[in-house]
């Protein structure tokens, strides 16, 4: 049991309004959970609570690494609305700063972590934009960017809040290969709309739609997100041959 967090009777919101109710999650090094539900269930409001960037009404949220907020052992990647694109800095320098944890806001970068950076860029097919702004890119580049940021530090945890919102199929599959890759290094929690695709890559789904329902198999039915009060509706990808979704069935 190598556990690397868990929330406890978790109530979460914000102001008075109650978004998440008595939440118990706990996460595993080497698990690849997808959290699936419907907009405005909670989602972004849970990985918030995991970071210690939204403070819960009650409950515990027990760390068992060093993974307090600002601490670099975890990566996040924010829904893409999230991002001011306005504020003008270099594709480099926002890789970089993935390497500077809150504590350190001062740390003069290496020519190791420059190197660090180039190489990713390098992995990643985007050394090109190295220099560009991050106001100026498309949003697939600045998805592929804001990744980089957060798996540089090579974190023990990887949040991923909806990464395949604006890239293309090419990109989507480079990127669930990659989380593949990092999944043998590191524990990954992903939100995603497309659980018809995520289900080959994740061995665990969490339903979040104010309360949390963990399922322990990458296998769901219909029958069985209607009984978690998660109202989402399985896209069958028909020509998608690793597809482990099992279809509606009367299996009573
Ligand atoms: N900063 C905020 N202040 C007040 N209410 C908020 C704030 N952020 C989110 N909410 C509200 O909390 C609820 C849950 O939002 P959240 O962003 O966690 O949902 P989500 O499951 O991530 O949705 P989506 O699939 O659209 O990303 C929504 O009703 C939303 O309007
Ligand atoms: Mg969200």
């Amino acid at each position: 049991m190598d556990k690397i967090f868990e929330l406890k009777g978790i109530n979460a919101g914000y102001d008075n309004k109650i978004v998440l109710k008595n939440i118990n999650f706990v996460v595993k090094k080497n698990d690849f959970i997808g959290i699936i539900g419907p907009n405005g269930g909670g989602k972004t409001t849970l990985l918030r609570v995991i970071i210690g960037q939204l403070k819960p009404f009650n409950g515990h949220v027990k760390y068992y690494h060093n993974l307090k907020n600002g601490n670099r052992n975890i990566g996040y990647l924010p829904q893409a609305f999230q991002i001011d694109k306005k504020f003008p800095i270099s594709v480099m320098d926002v890789l970089l700063s993935g390497l500077i944890s809150g504590k350190q806001l001062l740390k003069r970068i290496s020519p190791q972590d420059k190197s660090k950076a180039y190489n990713l860029l390098d992995k990643m097919n985007i050394v090109h934009i190295k220099d560009r702004m991050i106001g100026d890119l498309s949003g697939g580049e600045l998805q592929r960017v804001l990744l980089g940021r957060s798996i540089i530090s090579e974190p023990i945890l990887l949040i991923l809040d909806e990464p395949d919102t604006f890239v293309d199929n090419k990109f989507e599959q480079d990127l669930y290969n990659t989380l593949l890759d990092l999944n043998k290094k590191m524990a990954i929690i992903i939100v995603s709309h497309d659980i018809g695709t995520i289900s080959s890559y994740i061995k665990s789904i969490a339903c979040v739609n104010q309360t949390l329902h963990y399922h322990d198999s990458n296998i769901i039915t219909q029958e069985q997100l209607v009984s978690y009060d998660c109202p989402v509706q399985i896209i069958a990808h028909g020509d998608v041959p690793h597809t482990v979704l099992k279809t509606h069935k009367n299996e009573s």
